[in-house]
This record gives structure tokens, C-alpha cells and sequence, in this order.
């Protein structure tokens, strides 16, 4: 979800009231994503790099998360949407009160099953990687694990959400074209879709458009297909 300060900036605003803008933006596409049955989205709220802005826009990106959770999750409920959160989540720098809210939000929806929204929040893949990697020597230390079969089956079984499955689609707003330390390991065979769409002007119609981007495409996950037959002109494709 980028591009929120850009909205702002352009309007004369504080960057932080393109966060706020923000989170309609969210949820008019959580609308749109259960209204095209998609049943795992994922969004990248709180990089383990942001903590390097002002000290004025992380505080109100706690605050505003906060009372994000406070106020719509019972609407999240309603949706039957399971919310979980991945990421560094007891790094002392996460407010308690922010702690508090996730595990609510995360407790209350978790029978939930028509679709499973993932905020990545103080989230890196690297980050996850490490911690995979953790926790596959203590369990080797322990003699649980025995090193020699540590495959990538065993390090995809320590990452946080293990059932979450590899993202089908990346989508990144604001015309940026990067991967910022997203989802790495799982993004292994991901379609990306890159919108110049600032993120506050996204919306469920945009998803749609990304949706139908990514039906375009062809996914060979390594293998190989034959080119239709045809004149070996070196047009074709
Ligand atoms: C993304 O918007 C929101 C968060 C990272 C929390 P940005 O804040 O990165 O917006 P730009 O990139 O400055 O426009
Ligand atoms: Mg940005």
C-alpha cells in the first residue's frame, strides 16, 4: 500500500492524512477481494524498515492502527473474515496497546473462514527468513531436527503464518517497482502487478483491473511450454 505521503503532499496535506485517507482504500478492497472470491489477502502495513521516519509519523501510525482495529473490527466480523497479523510484533518498540488490539482483532475473527486478511505489520521477509532460520537451529540444537534434512518444505514450515499459501499476485501501488523486502521467500513464483495508483486512490474497481492482469498471464513455475508453430521470424512471442 504505498504512496499515501505522495497523495497527501500533492494536496497540501501532512503525509499523515494520506495514511487516513488510507484506510477506506483498504476496505473498499477487502470489499472487492471477497466479492471476487479471493479467500488470502495480504497487506504490507508496517515495514521493519519504517521505523525510520519521523518519530511524529510512526507515533500516529501506531495510534492510527490502534484505532483502526478498535473501530472496525467488528465490521471485519461481520465479513466473516479471520484477521491475522505476521510479523515482529513483540519487538519492544510495538505499543502494548497495539499488542492488545491485534490479539483481539485476531481472536475474535478466528473461526472465521470466507477469507483470511494478513496485515504484515513490523514486518520484513528477511526478518522472517532469520526467524525461520532460529528456529530450525534450535530445534536442531535440541536434536528435534536433524540438519541434514532441512529442505525447503522445513524452512517454509517455521515462517510465520506456515498455512498461509505463496501469493498468486503482488500488487504494488504508486508506480514503484520494487519488492521492499515483501513476502521474499514466498514471492518465489508470484505475478507482480505494478499500478502508478496512488494507494489512497485505490479501490476495488483497480483490484479488479490487477485481477484481470494476472488471468492474463501465462505461470510456467520453472517449466517450459512449446511456442505455437509458426514462422521462425523471431516475432513471435
Ligand atoms: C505507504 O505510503 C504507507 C506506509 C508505509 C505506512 P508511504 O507513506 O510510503 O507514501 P509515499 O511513498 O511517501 O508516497
Ligand atoms: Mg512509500
Amino acid at each position: 500500500m504505498d504512496g499515501n505521503g505522495r497523495w497527501a503532499n500533492a494536496r497540501g496535506l501532512p503525509r499523515t492524512a494520506g495514511h487516513a485517507q488510507g484506510e477506506p482504500a483498504l476496505f473498499d478492497v477487502i470489499h472487492g477481494a471477497l466479492d471476487l472470491g479471493i479467500e488470502w489477502l495480504t497487506a504490507y502495513t508496517f515495514s521493519t524498515e519504517n521505523w525510520s521516519r519521523s518519530p511524529e509519523e510512526v507515533e500516529f501510525l501506531m495510534n492510527f492502527n490502534i484505532d483502526l482495529l478498535r473501530r472496525r473490527r467488528d465490521e471485519l466480523d461481520d465479513l466473516d473474515v479471520r484477521v491475522v497479523f505476521i510479523g515482529e510484533r513483540d519487538d519492544p518498540r510495538v505499543p502494548d496497546q497495539l499488542r492488545i488490539e491485534m490479539a483481539a482483532a485476531e481472536g475474535l475473527t478466528e473461526d472465521n473462514t470466507t477469507m483470511t486478511v494478513v496485515f504484515a505489520f513490523n514486518y520484513g521477509g528477511r526478518a522472517e527468513i532469520a526467524h525461520a532460520a532460529r528456529r530450525l537451529a534450535e530445534a536442531a540444537v535440541a536434536a528435534d531436527v536433524d540438519p541434514r534434512e532441512i529442505d525447503v518444505d522445513a524452512v517454509a514450515g517455521q515462517l510465520y503464518l506456515p498455512e498461509m499459501p505463496d501469493p498468486e499476485l503482488i500488487i504494488r501501488t504508486s508506480g514503484e517497482m520494487r519488492i521492499s523486502n515483501f513476502l521474499l521467500w514466498e514471492a518465489a513464483y508470484a505475478e507482480f502487478v505494478f499500478t502508478p495508483v496512488l494507494w489512497p486512490d485505490f479501490d476495488r474497481n483497480e483490484l479488479a483491473r490487477c485481477v484481470d492482469e494476472y488471468r492474463r498471464r501465462e505461470r510456467r513455475f520453472g517449466g517450459a511450454t512449446d511456442a505455437v508453430a509458426g514462422p521462425r521470424d523471431g516475432t513471435s512471442s
